[in-house]
C-alpha cells in the first residue's frame, strides 16, 4: 500500500523528512477495523511528533491523526461496523497513523461519517470535534441541555481547527461566545461561525474584553499557548470559574493565581482514552456519530479551510509547514492518493 513515512526527525524543508514509501497492508483483528483511507487533515499534532531531534526510526514510523474513509475489513470482535461503512475518526498516537492507503483503528473510537459531508468535509473534523468537545461538555462540564445558556466564554484561538468546531459547540449549548482573532481573515471566520465578539490578542487583552462588556468571563478555553494566557486567564476568569488547556505548558505555572477565587483549571488530551485503553473509551465513538447527526441536522457545519490533492509526501510536507506557521484558518486536508 502506498504511505507517507519518516524514519528521521528533520525540518520540513528537508525532502527527507517525509518521504513516499510502500508497506505491507495490515489485517485486522479483535476490535480492530481496516479502513480504506480516503482523506486525511493535519493537525499541530503531526508537526509537533515530527519535531527535529536526534533519534532515528529503526522501521518507517506513519504519522497522520484524523481520517475518513471506507470500512475494507473488520476484525473478529467488532461490533458497531461492516466492510463498505464509512468512516471517520482521529485514531491511536501509539499506533500506525493515517498517512497510508490503510490504516487499522479500534472500533471504539471510530464514528459514522456524516452523509451530508464530502470526504474532504469530513476528515477535516475528528480530532479538533473530539477535543472541544470534551474539553466544553467532558472537562469544564458545560451542559449539553442548556443549563448554562447565558454564561459567558472566552475561547483563545478560535480561527484554529480547535476553536472553529468550539465556537459551534458552545453556541449549541446557548453560551455567550468571546473569541481571540488577530486579523481580517480569521475575524470573519469566527463570526460566520458563530462568535458573538472577536478580541485581537495582539491588543491588550483585558481592556479589549472590558471595552467589550466582560471583566469576567464563566469559562476560559484555551486553545492555544498555556504559558503566555496564564495571566491573562487568570484575571478574566469569575470566581469559582473553570479553565480549560490543550496545549502542554513550558515553564512552570503558579496555581496560586488561582486560589483566591476558588478557580478551576483542567486539561483535556484527546489521546487519553485511547493511551490509556480507558473504559469509557467508547464514548468517543458515539461522540462522532452524535455529532455526525448534529452535521446532517445542519446544526454544525465542517472546519475545512483548504484542500490539497494527492496524499502525498510532497503534499504533506506543504501541509506541515503551514501548520507549523501557526497562521491556518480552519482545517487543511489532503484527499484522494492519486
Ligand atoms: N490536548 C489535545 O488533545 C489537543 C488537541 C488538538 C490540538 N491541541 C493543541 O492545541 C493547539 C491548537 O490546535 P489547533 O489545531 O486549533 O491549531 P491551529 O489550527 O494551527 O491554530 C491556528 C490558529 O491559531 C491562531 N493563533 C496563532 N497565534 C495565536 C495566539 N498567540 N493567540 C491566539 N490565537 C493564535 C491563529 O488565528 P489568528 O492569528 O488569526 O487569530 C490561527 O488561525 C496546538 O498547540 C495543538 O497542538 C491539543
Amino acid at each position: 500500500m502506498k504511505a507517507v513515512a519518516l524514519t528521521q526527525y528533520l525540518p520540513i524543508s528537508d525532502p527527507e523528512s517525509l518521504f513516499d514509501i510502500d508497506l505491507p497492508q495490515p489485517s485486522p483483528r479483535g476490535r480492530d477495523l481496516l479502513v480504506r483511507v480516503e482523506a486525511v487533515s493535519v493537525n499541530p499534532v503531526d508537526t509537533k511528533v515530527r519535531a527535529p531531534k536526534a533519534t532515528v526510526e529503526p522501521t518507517p514510523k506513519v504519522l497522520g491523526y484524523d481520517a475518513a474513509g471506507i470500512v475494507e475489513a473488520v476484525g473478529d470482535g467488532v461490533m458497531r461496523f461492516k466492510p463498505g461503512d464509512t468512516v471517520y475518526y482521529a485514531g491511536d498516537i501509539t499506533r500506525p497513523g493515517s498517512n497510508a492507503e490503510f490504516q487499522l483503528v479500534d472500533e471504539r473510537i471510530v464514528g459514522h461519517r456524516p452523509r451530508t459531508l464530502s470526504v474532504a468535509e469530513a476528515a477535516a473534523l475528528p480530532l479538533t470535534t473530539i477535543t472541544a468537545w470534551e474539553a466544553l461538555f467532558t472537562r469544564l462540564g458545560i451542559s449539553r441541555g442548556g443549563s448554562h445558556r447565558g454564561q459567558s466564554i472566552l475561547i483563545i484561538g478560535g480561527a484554529g481547527g480547535v476553536g472553529s468546531i468550539a465556537i459551534q459547540l458552545a453556541k449549541l449549548a446557548g453560551l455567550v461566545v468571546i473569541t481571540t482573532a488577530s486579523r481580517p481573515q480569521s475575524q470573519a471566520w469566527v463570526m460566520a461561525l458563530g462568535a458573538d465578539h472577536v478580541v485581537d490578542y495582539s491588543e491588550a487583552m483585558i481592556e479589549e474584553m472590558a471595552r467589550l462588556g466582560f471583566r469576567e468571563v464563566d469559562f476560559i478555553a484555551n486553545f492555544n499557548n498555556t504559558d503566555a494566557y496564564w495571566g491573562v486567564m487568570s484575571e478574566l476568569i469569575r470566581p469559582q470559574g473553570s479553565i480549560v488547556g490543550i496545549a502542554g505548558n513550558r515553564d512552570p505555572l503558579d496555581l496560586n493565581v488561582l486560589k483566591n477565587k476558588s478557580a478551576t483549571f483542567v486539561w483535556e488530551f484527546m489521546f487519553t482514552r485511547s493511551m490509556y485503553q480507558t473504559a469509557d473509551m467508547a464514548d468517543q465513538g458515539n461522540l462522532l456519530d452524535e455529532v455526525a447527526a448534529l452535521i446532517d441536522a445542519k446544526k454544525l457545519r465542517t472546519t475545512l479551510g483548504q484542500t490539497l490533492s494527492p496524499i502525498n509526501a510532497a503534499n504533506l510536507r506543504q501541509a506541515h509547514a503551514q501548520v507549523e506557521s501557526g497562521r491556518t484558518i480552519g482545517k487543511l486536508v489532503l484527499v484522494g492518493w492519486g
